[in-house]
């Protein structure tokens, strides 16, 4: 009877001495954990980052967001510079540029007709006179960067595309468009034109929406 008694105290000992050996085990591994995402603050960044990131991945608000921002990549302001063929185009209704201008082999024009010779620093007042920025020129023919006819899904693809972007990551590609004169000339096109649906804030807002909620493509 004692024998039985002792054999179960026994027996009740050995589990709690488990217990404890395997809590101290846990929070032993718990604290090195903790201890190596302090030492390297540059880790826990990344981590919350990463973390932040992927709570943020949201491909119906991706899509909606790049939806809005195309509505200002197709406006005449932007796609007269980004023309399907050689050509670029002019005014509202996007016409073929007079005077047979043509992209040329670096795109700053062909031959004579260099697109410096007409557009200068800055716009020159007047109705029908040429706007101008620096380096008013078109994307190379070696990088085309097209938006004339392309639908929301293919221009957003090509975005992304590093052999079409000019190797940018869309991080890259997108802050480009944050100070880049030729883009802020399409909220300050000179006498007679219109300006995109969005404000430049507002474009820009939708971009990073677009790319902050993970990229994703209307179809
Ligand atoms: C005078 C011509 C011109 C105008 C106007 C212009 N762009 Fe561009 N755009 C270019 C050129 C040239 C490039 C290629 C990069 C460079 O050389 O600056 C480019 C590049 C881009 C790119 C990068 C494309 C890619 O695939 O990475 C985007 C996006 C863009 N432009 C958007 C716009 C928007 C938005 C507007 C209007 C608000 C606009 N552009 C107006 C000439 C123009
Ligand atoms: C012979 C002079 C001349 C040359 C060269 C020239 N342009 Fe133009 N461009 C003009 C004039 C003038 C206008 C304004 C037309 C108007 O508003 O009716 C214009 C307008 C434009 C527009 C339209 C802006 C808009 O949104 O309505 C674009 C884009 C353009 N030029 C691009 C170029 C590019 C790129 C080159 C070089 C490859 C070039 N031009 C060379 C005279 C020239």
């Amino acid at each position: 009877m004692a024998n039985a008694e002792a054999h179960r105290q026994n027996r009740a000992r050995r589990v709690v001495r488990w217990i404890v050996i395997v809590g101290v085990l846990f929070l032993t591994v718990s604290v090195y954990q903790f201890k190596g995402r302090v030492n390297s603050a540059g880790s826990l960044l990344t981590n919350a980052n990463l973390a932040e990131a992927m709570s943020q991945k949201d491909d119906a608000g991706a899509r909606e967001a790049f939806l809005a921002a195309y509505t200002v990549l197709i406006h005449p302001r932007c796609m007269n510079c980004h023309p399907s063929g050689d050509t670029p185009l002019q005014g509202e209704d996007s016409h073929p540029h007079a005077q047979s201008v043509k992209r040329g082999p670096d795109g700053r024009g062909k031959y004579g007709m260099k697109c410096g010779a007409c557009h200068q620093l800055t716009n020159l007042p007047g109705a029908n006179m040429p706007p101008g920025v620096p380096k008013w020129h078109l994307p190379p023919p070696t990088m085309r960067m097209t938006f004339e006819g392309k639908s929301a899904g293919d221009l957003c693809r090509q975005l992304k595309n590093p052999r079409q972007n000019g190797g940018k990551t869309l991080e890259g590609a997108i802050e480009h468009l944050e100070a880049d004169p030729l883009v802020l000339w399409g909220w300050a096109p000179g006498d007679g034109r219109s300006t995109p649906p969005l404000s430049h804030a507002e474009f820009m807002q939708k971009m990073r929406e677009w790319v902050t909620k993970g990229g994703a493509c209307p179809e």
